[in-house]
């Protein structure tokens, strides 16, 4: 496995490669739901990229950034025996630089949900993967549907901008007893890890009411809030898959999505209708 610290470093490793190229960005702290993402890149591709980059940019003040959860050393382990071909590993000046011509969300989908709670957010993620998906000339991104606000603007950014690339959307990875693998999971205590199954569980009851017949969102919000007492909920959202609030759902075209706060850690969970 080739490791590139620069975007020059990264050029010369692919310019040593031939073939598709399926890239899987990361911020590290790697877990089997960002394998299951390397494994089915290394499948679809013939030489796979994977970043790991903690973007400050996508932090808000008083967010998490200096206490997100560095591994390095396992990330480089599971990157290698995932038959990564090059690991990208910049340091923020590697990726940013002074006075630098800015990428926006757009003002209502980037601004609803996750961009109401975090403003700005948004605007980081894009800038980021946009240079990533530059740097490393990706024939196919991996992006998680765990976090699909993210996934529906990044999709929307190749489409506005005509770029040629394929973005894949891939299921989310859970425990055994429903928990949606996140990074951030590590800041859970036993008793909170017992509490955050409060969002599958919401979410898992949603399933079963529109399998019952039940369409109206309302309705469907109003047991999931109940499921999901005493935490400290941020949003219960049932949208299209334009991100488009809906009062009814219709099956092909709906997410369900949660966020809530159990104890200090923030987590969200959804599921695709
Ligand atoms: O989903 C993430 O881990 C990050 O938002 C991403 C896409 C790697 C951009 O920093």
């Amino acid at each position: 496995m080739i490791i590139a610290r620069t975007a020059v470093e990264l050029r010369a490793a692919l310019d040593s490669k031939t073939g598709s190229i399926g890239f899987v960005p990361t911020m590290g702290a790697l877990h089997i739901g960002h394998r299951t993402l390397i494994e089915k890149a290394r499948v679809e591709n013939d030489v796979v990229v994977v970043s790991i980059f903690v973007n400050p940019t996508q932090f808000l003040a008083g967010e998490d950034l200096s206490k997100y959860p560095r591994r390095e050393e396992a990330d480089f382990k599971i990157c290698q025996l995932s038959g990564v071909d090059i690991l990208f590993y910049p340091e923020v000046d590697a990726m940013y630089g002074n006075d630098e011509v800015s990428i926006k969300a757009p003002d209502i989908r980037g601004y609803i949900l996750e961009g109401a709670v975090r403003p700005g957010h948004f605007d980081g993620v894009l800038s980021v993967v946009i240079k990533l998906l530059n740097i490393t000339r990706a024939t196919r991104a991996y992006f998680g549907k765990k976090d699909a606000q993210q996934l529906a603007l990044i999709t929307q950014m190749v489409e506005n901008f005509f770029m040629c690339v394929e973005i894949i959307a891939v299921d989310t990875v859970r425990e055994s007893d429903g928990l949606a693998l996140s990074s951030r999971n590590v800041y859970l205590s036993a008793s909170e890890r017992i509490e955050a199954l409060k969002l599958s569980a919401s979410l898992k009851r949603a399933t079963h009411l529109v399998m019952q017949g039940v369409r109206a969102s309302n309705e469907i919000q109003r047991v999931m809030f109940e499921i999901l007492q005493p935490l400290d909920v941020e949003y219960v959202a049932i949208v299209n898959r334009r991100f488009e609030s809906i009062s009814e759902v219709v099956i092909g075209d709906t997410i369900v999505l949660v966020a809530a706060r159990v104890g200090t850690t923030r987590l969200i969970d959804n599921v695709w209708m």
